[in-house]
């Protein structure tokens, strides 16, 4: 593996998930691959799981870490070729970048969209830039339209919890007080069309995500049909593609209840997490034996790991 930053970038995805599982009973299995190996960690937006699980996975591997808080404690980046750089930006990307491939082996890059023009958030400018620049195997910690490293572990934690050899899998969404990425089920809907799953997509109308994401997911506007049978139900908000970055509804209805929940088949309630509670979804389905989020949230460590094996395999 090169670069890690769309399901693509997976040659063989089950194998992936394989391995992540076997990871989770020997997480120092390889304890010594990264040794005299350093890993960079660029966050230009918040972060809780992909920091710590990123960190806790590259550690298991014996790699050393840099983490770098790079929209609050960098240089104003400039990403434009050309730019005359007299505004508020110290730094280009074209210096910025390989000079991070200087300190670091592998280096990973959380970089959100801004919601306000969607070709240039679909151009994927800033991670592009850095794996044009960088010099290094690149890692997506959730870029302007995709999230891989939670799609990996949304599967894995599918694969570990399903009772039937191809579970009913429905993408949710559900409201939320903000305009939010796509990232999240774009990925999640990549990673589930590329999976052994029934894959249903329900949202309201006007949230239809991109085509090329979507694939063949079944897409239905009525929530409460696309739950019957389901075997697990995984929550998102998301704004809206085609309307770009509107939110276009925050109908109370599409909250996730138990009494929806009562239509699955005994469903896994996932969502990657942070979560708003009593918006997104109920209190008693969040703290239901049925919700998963806190082993979803584990099951990163091993994700990160196994991607950080493959791309250690190739540089070592
Ligand atoms: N799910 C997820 O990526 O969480 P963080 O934003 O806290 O990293």
């Amino acid at each position: 593996m090169q670069h890690f930053l769309s399901v693509k970038d997976a040659i063989d995805v089950q194998a992936l998930v394989k391995e992540a599982l076997l990871y989770k009973k020997t997480p120092y299995a390889d304890k010594h691959i990264g040794k005299n190996r350093t890993m960079g960690l660029l966050f230009f937006n918040s972060s809780l799981r992909t920091r710590l699980s990123t960190q806790r996975a590259a550690q298991n591997l014996g790699l050393e870490l840099i983490v770098m808080n790079v929209g609050q404690d960098g240089w104003g980046l400039e990403f434009e070729d050309g730019a005359i750089m007299d505004g508020n930006k110290a730094e280009h990307i074209r210096e910025a970048a390989p000079v991070v491939g200087q300190y670091c082996d592998i280096v990973g890059i959380r970089s959100f969209p801004g919601l306000l023009d969607r070709e240039e958030d679909y151009s994927e400018n800033v991670l592009n830039q850095f794996v044009k620049h960088t010099g290094r195997p690149i890692v997506s910690l959730e870029s302007a339209t995709r999230h891989p490293l939670q799609s990996l572990t949304d599967l894995i934690t599918i694969e570990e919890l399903k009772t039937k050899p191809r579970p009913k899998v429905v993408l949710s969404w559900a409201p939320h007080v903000k305009a939010l990425p796509q990232a999240v089920p774009n990925s999640f809907a990549e990673w589930m069309n590329a999976a052994d799953v029934d894959f249903v997509i329900t949202h309201p109308e006007g949230y239809e995500l991109a085509p090329e994401f979507a694939g063949n997911a079944k897409v239905t506007h009525n929530q409460e049909e696309a739950f019957k049978d389901a075997d697990f139900i995984y929550a998102k908000n998301w704004s809206s593609y085609n309307e770009y970055g509107k939110i276009l509804s925050q109908d109370p209805s599409w909250k996730i209840t138990t009494e929806k929940m009562a239509l699955t088949d005994n469903a896994k309630f996932m969502h990657c997490l942070p979560v708003r509670r009593n918006v997104v979804v109920d209190d008693a389905v969040l703290d239901s034996p049925n919700s998963v989020v806190i082993q979803q949230a584990g099951n990163r460590v091993w994700a990160a790991q196994v991607v950080l094996k493959q791309i250690l395999l190739k540089i070592i």
